[in-house]
């Protein structure tokens, strides 16, 4: 088994600055102004679809990169897929856990024999944090988002991803039933005071941190801000503190 990118294990929990917006030039200055405060930068599917795969390497020039692309499709493509973003491996990468278990095996397959120990760190998408009960019941998926968390989450790991992406709700189950190995990346953490927008299943970045997270995605509130740099700084001391 090869070893997964050294930045897929922070020493504490970390913050990753999602850089949710289709201009490259306002994309760049994000990721310098946060850069100090940040592990990782994320690329999502708004950058990526405007920009190309250029953009992960302009950006990674200032911090490793988070590619957030999420794929679900069949084995084949996505191990394709990953073979074609691997050509500059990003720090990690998503696929939804709903995939299934051939996928992400063909998934990290497919970095192994790309990227080598270079590969990106593979981390499932168990339910969007944008999610309710009652909307995941919509999709057929009865018995509400924990326990589907941790069905996708024993499914992916056992096909070989190097970690989940949940909720803050569900960190801690998540700590308790699989202990301190699997990456923990979590979006849908709203410091005190700020507006939750789209997301669910939120808390603070100090409950995420407490619970076990091992990244905080953090987009809104550091880019809807006046001071990104400001805000992401001031996002880091409350975790140091
Ligand atoms: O602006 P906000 O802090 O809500 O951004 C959260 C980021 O995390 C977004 O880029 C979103 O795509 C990503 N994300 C998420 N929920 C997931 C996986 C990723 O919100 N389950």
């Amino acid at each position: 088994m090869s070893t997964a990118n050294a930045w897929a294990k922070p020493g504490r929990c970390g913050i990753i600055a999602a850089l949710d917006t289709p201009d490259v030039a306002r994309a760049l200055a994000w990721a310098g102004a946060v850069a100090p405060h940040v592990g990782l930068v994320k690329v999502g599917l708004e950058l990526f679809c405007a920009a190309g795969p250029a953009v992960v390497r302009q950006i990674a020039a200032q911090r490793p990169v988070f590619l957030d692309l999420k794929f679900h499709d069949i084995p084949n493509t996505v191990a394709g897929a990953v073979r074609s973003v691997c050509a500059e491996p990003p720090a990690m990468l998503t696929l939804h856990g709903g995939g299934g278990g051939p996928m992400i095996e063909a998934a990290r397959r497919a970095a192994e024999d790309t990227a080598g120990p270079r590969r990106p760190a593979i981390l499932a998408v168990t339910v969007l944090t944008s999610f309710t009960a009652s909307q995941l019941a919509e999709t057929g998926v009865s018995g509400g988002p924990a326990q589907q968390v941790l069905r996708l989450a024993r499914l992916a790991l056992s096909a070989g991803a190097d970690g989940l992406v949940c909720s803050p709700h569900e960190v801690s189950r998540l700590r308790d039933a699989f202990g301190d190995a699997p990456l923990l990346v979590v979006p849908g953490v709203r410091p005190a005071g700020s507006d939750a927008g789209d997301q669910a299943r939120v808390a603070t970045p100090q409950e995420t941190a407490a619970a076990g997270a091992d990244w905080l995605v953090i987009g809104r509130p550091i880019t809807a801000s006046a001071a990104p740099g400001a805000a992401a700084a001031a996002i880091a001391a409350s975790l140091a503190a």
